[in-house]
């Protein structure tokens, strides 16, 4: 391999494949080796077949739960092998698109396992050969992948990852504990819940999605168990064992010992940055968990670069991948980053959704900075109603003296659609006067903005004044 690149980039997710396609846009010659499937976790075993899985488990709910709407619909029933059919389509067919793009680009794609040897250096082991390829900047977007906890049993035969619910043989589950309540542990239990398995979540915080504010894990709490899932917080699993009738999970609760039988059990607890094979050795790449870098996202060797979740600290997003991808690609071309890193909307696709942007009260608080907020419950409100979302809520959070919104916390309908809204306002620093003054269509989930805006000052008219709701 003769030909010089000006960048190589090692991993084909968000991170790598914005970053070969943004450096081809800047008129770099561009290489990019990625094993594992372009578009990475996200596309082949992460957000694409989540929300896909995710859809048909709302259709399934609705469908057995129609009587209601008038509809008739006996004898539902799914087919695991045909929803996973489909979900590889879908996931095909994206992953041919990002490699057109790519092609389209002139990006040079090498189908292996990437390594930086030395800098300007990156050897690659296909199926049948192993080269090395060289390049003026190098760019390591490797991912990461779930943490396995050191709890006896883990081994056993159907204690397993998300990777295996998305990527691998269809799973037709029945019944399922999960370790873990973060962001991939309710997304799964609503799924698994709506599909009519029994669901039991084990979380060793004292709530549910412990990093967010606190109403949302208590009320996504309520919502699984009001689907009949369980919900245990303040947890600790001592072990899995083979039982009769699965496996069996013992952990101390806080009413004391308990235990769960279900045929699988899936492993929820984080993720670790993927960086042990692909940093060779003498290479002096810091590392802390994850590949420390610099505001440029350079790693302690120059020249070369890390983005996404494989980075020290990474808040492990495929939007944040895409968004770093591009800054450390315009810093590389001598440019200004484009993109605004300090608000970063966070979805959780359950049901009903969950995002958030800005500052919670929680996080004002820890910083010392006053807000105030405001609420407005969308149980009352008309569209909510009649999609049956149930309990959820569009709180606001407002500095206290100046009224800027500075955060959101949506639990609602559409709240993953929503919440760029208010990351516009938060950036173009809105005052609740200028978010209020806005026309929002009717009916629509955005009107909980309108409703939680007006509430700050006792306004909103679709809430009962103070004094009349005792
Ligand atoms: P997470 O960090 O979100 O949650 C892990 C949870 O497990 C925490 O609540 C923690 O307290 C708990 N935990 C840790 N050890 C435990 C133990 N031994 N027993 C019981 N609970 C334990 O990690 P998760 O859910 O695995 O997700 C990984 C990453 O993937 C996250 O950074 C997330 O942001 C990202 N992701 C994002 C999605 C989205 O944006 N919609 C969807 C899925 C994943």
């Amino acid at each position: 391999m003769s030909k010089k690149y000006d960048l190589i980039v090692i991993g084909g997710g968000p991170g790598g494949y914005v970053s070969a396609i943004r450096g081809a846009q800047e008129g770099m010659s561009v290489a990019l080796v990625d094993k594992g499937g372009l578009g990475g976790t996200c596309l082949n075993r992460g957000c694409i077949p989540t929300k896909f899985i995710l859809h048909v488990a709302n259709l399934y709910r609705e469908f057995s739960h129609s009587e209601s709407l008038g509809i008739t619909a006996d004898n539902i029933s799914y087919d695991i092998g045909k929803i996973h059919l489909k979900k590889e389509g879908i996931v095909a067919k994206l992953r041919d698109g990002v490699g057109g793009l790519l092609n389209a680009n002139n990006i040079d794609v090498f189908d292996g396992l990437g390594k930086v040897i030395a800098p300007g250096k990156v050897g690659v082991s296909t199926e049948s050969e192993i080269f090395e390829l060289e390049g003026e900047k190098i760019l390591l977007a490797v991912g990461a992948y779930p943490i396995i906890p050191p709890i006896p049993g883990v081994d056993l035969p159907g204690v397993i990852t998300s990777n295996a619910l998305l990527e691998g043989e269809p799973q037709d589950i029945k019944s399922l504990v999960i370790i873990g309540g973060g962001v991939i542990g309710v997304e799964m239990a609503s799924i698994y819940a709506d599909l009519g398995a029994k669901v039991t979540v084990i979380e060793a915080a004292g709530r549910l999605l412990p990093l967010l504010d606190s109403e949302i894990g208590q009320s996504l709490a309520m919502s699984l168990k009001a689907r009949g899932a369980a919900v245990y917080t303040s947890a600790t699993v001592k072990e899995i064992v083979k039982s009769d009738d699965g496996l069996q999970v013992n952990f101390e609760g806080k009413d004391g010992d308990k235990s769960v039988v279900s045929d699988k059990v899936l492993l929820a607890i984080g993720r670790r940055p993927n960086i042990e094979h692909v940093i060779g050795e003498g290479l002096d790449i810091k590392t802390d968990r994850g590949i420390i870098v610099n505001d440029k996202f350079e790693t302690s060797v120059p020249g070369i670069y890390a983005v996404g979740d494989c980075v020290s600290g990474a808040t492990q997003l495929a939007h944040v991948a895409h968004a770093q991808a591009t800054n450390a690609v315009c810093m590389m071309a001598g440019k200004a980053p484009e993109m605004d890193l300090s608000l970063v909307p966070n979805c959780i696709y359950t049901e009903p959704e969950i995002a958030t942007v800005g500052l919670s009260p929680d996080a004002a608080k820890k910083l010392g900075i006053e807000v105030k907020t405001s609420k407005y419950l969308m149980s009352g409100h008309g569209k909510t109603m009649l999609e049956g979302h149930g309990r959820g809520f569009v709180k606001l959070v407002f500095d206290a003296e100046t009224e800027f919104i500075v955060g959101a916390q949506l639990m609602c309908g559409r709240a993953t659609d929503i919440v760029g809204e208010i990351a516009t306002a938060i950036r173009a620093k809105y005052t609740a006067a200028e978010l209020s003054s806005i026309i929002r269509p009717h009916p629509s989930f955005s009107e909980g903005i309108t409703e939680a805006v007006e509430n700050l000052h006792g306004k909103a008219v679709h809430v009962a004044p103070a004094k009349a709701r005792k």
